[in-house]
């Protein structure tokens, strides 16, 4: 399906494991896709598997906690592309649970930076996009979210914290600017198997597995879906929602 033709994509966070799935499928579906990451080096690589794929893509470091570097990530869209109608958020500093702990003994410094890249970073892109898609007569935004800000958990409390933070932001976003036409909306996976996720013990993806309502876990194709829906017209009249995409783990 070719629903972002002519359409400019800003992937911040782009060459991940649910990155990497999502920079493709909006390139699919015919978006000139800004692929920015931490790690510049695989942001490249992602953008010419795009382009030996027929699409148009370029490769951008970035750092999410830096704003001058999350201001050279729009400006290298606008100046390579003419502007912005698409952004997805999902880079993230994910702490493992053995340091990200409970609100007692969590390391402040890891508070602070989880907080600057998954929260501050996310704002300063809005901030960034929204005069963009505004000159363009509005655009969609999708941050990555998390089961971990809607239900609570006993550690990973700066993760869980922040992707609260971040559906807050999608309905603040929603609500300030729909009018303008710029919709905002967060996906929130389940377990997902990146590269990272399948080197889980199987017994430990086969309890993950029982508490879906699928006979799978997640793909990053599972998310990018939702997120090529969500930025496209058939995403038209969704606004300031989170969407849980986990194979039924988490039912509201
Ligand atoms: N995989 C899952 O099961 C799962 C479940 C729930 C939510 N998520 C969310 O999905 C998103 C992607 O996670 P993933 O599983 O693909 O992890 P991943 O580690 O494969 O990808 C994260 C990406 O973020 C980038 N990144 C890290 N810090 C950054 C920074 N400061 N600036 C820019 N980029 C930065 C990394 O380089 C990497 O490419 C995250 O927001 C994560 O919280 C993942």
């Amino acid at each position: 399906m070719k629903r972002l033709e002519g359409k400019v994509a800003v992937m911040a966070g782009g060459a991940g494991g649910i990155g990497t799935g999502c920079s493709k499928r909006l390139a699919q579906e015919g978006a000139r896709v800004v692929v920015g990451d931490l790690d510049g080096a695989a942001a490249e690589a992602v953008a010419a598997q795009i382009a030996e794929a027929g699409g148009q893509a370029i490769g951008v470091a970035l750092d999410l906690a830096d704003p001058a570097s999350v201001a050279a990530l729009f400006d290298r869209a606008v100046a390579t592309y003419g502007g912005v109608d698409a952004v997805h958020c999902n880079g993230a500093a994910i702490a493992d649970i053995a340091s990200d702990l409970d609100a007692l003994e969590v390391d402040l410094a890891l508070w602070d930076h989880t907080l600057a890249v998954n929260l501050t970073g996310y704002l300063l892109c809005t901030r960034a996009a929204v005069p963009l898609m505004l000159e363009r007569g509005g655009g969609a935004i999708v941050y990555t979210s998390s089961g971990a800000g809607i239900s609570g958990e006993k550690t990973r409390v700066a993760y869980g914290v922040s992707k609260a933070g971040v559906n807050a932001l999608a309905r603040h976003v929603a609500l300030r600017w729909g009018k303008q036409g710029i919709r905002a909306n967060c996906v929130s996976p389940g377990l997902v198997l990146t590269p990272a996720a399948r080197a889980n013990a199987a017994d430990r993806l086969d309890l993950l597995l029982s508490l879906t309502s699928s006979p799978r876990l997640g793909e990053p194709e599972d998310i990018a879906a939702m997120v090529a829906m969500l930025v496209s017209p058939d995403g038209e009249w969704i606004n300031g929602q989170t969407y849980v995409v986990d194979g039924g783990m988490l039912m509201r």
